[in-house]
């Protein structure tokens, strides 16, 4: 690896599974000091040790406002400002139109998209000049997800979030980008409950659209 990121603070929300924690490892093996966050200390920690050089890990629910009171202070205090946060941390439910409760709307969305926005919130104070913020959103932020409203709603809201706050942070040298996977096989569609059949049948549907 070229060590292109030797020494940057990386800082992941979501880090300790799937494209997170891919993205984690790749930044450590560039040299990056990584900070992965997540909900489960079990995994984080495993995550931790599977990332190596120096990573460290956070107990932080985005959907917990008091979790980023001293979230993004402590991490200043050990490593100093950030220079690559990764907005990354998200959930999928599906439901038809008719059954999707006030309970999964406010699940999606209080993960999704105000974990992400008020992430963003509070970290900016700790970002360095030419900081780079990432925000995972999806290839369905524009498209149609049959069962997928309240998931799509959220994604195409961090992708209108990335407009405003690229524009909002250019003075301060800071870039936002979204980054838009499109099906990816990872722990997120089994926790959704998609099975085997239903995942074909969910690529086959992005293919052709
Ligand atoms: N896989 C795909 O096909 C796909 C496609 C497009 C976009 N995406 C997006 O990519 C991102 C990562 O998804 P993934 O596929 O890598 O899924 P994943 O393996 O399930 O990872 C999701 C991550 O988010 C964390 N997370 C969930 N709720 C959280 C909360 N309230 N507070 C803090 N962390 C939380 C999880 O950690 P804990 O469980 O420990 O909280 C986990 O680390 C998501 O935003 C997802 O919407 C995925």
């Amino acid at each position: 690896m070229s060590q292109k990121l030797k020494n940057k603070v990386a800082v992941i929300t979501g880090g300790n599974s799937g494209i997170g924690l891919g993205a984690a490892k790749l930044f450590a093996q560039e040299g990056a000091k990584v900070v992965i966050t997540g909900r489960d200390a079990e995994t984080i920690n495993s995550a931790v040790t599977e990332i190596g050089n120096g990573a460290m890990g956070y107990v932080s629910d985005v959907s917990d406002m008091s979790s980023f009171v001293l979230l993004f202070k402590e991490i200043h205090a050990t490593l100093g400002k950030i220079d690559v946060l990764i907005v990354n941390a998200g959930i999928m439910l599906t439901a038809p139109i008719a059954e999707m409760t006030e309970e999964i709307f406010d699940k999606v969305t209080n993960i999704n998209y105000k974990g992400a926005f008020f992430t963003i919130k509070h970290a900016v104070p700790y970002l360095n000049e030419g900081a780079s913020i990432v925000i995972t959103t999806s290839t369905v932020s524009d498209k149609a997800f049959v069962e997928g409203s309240a998931y799509v709603a959220s994604k195409a809201a961090k992708r209108a979030l990335v407009r405003v706050l690229a524009a909002e942070l250019a003075p301060q040298k800071i870039r936002v980008n979204a980054l838009a996977p499109g099906f990816i096989d990872t722990p997120l569609l089994t926790k959704s409950g998609f099975t085997q059949a239903y995942k074909i049948r969910w690529v086959t549907f992005l293919q052709v659209r």
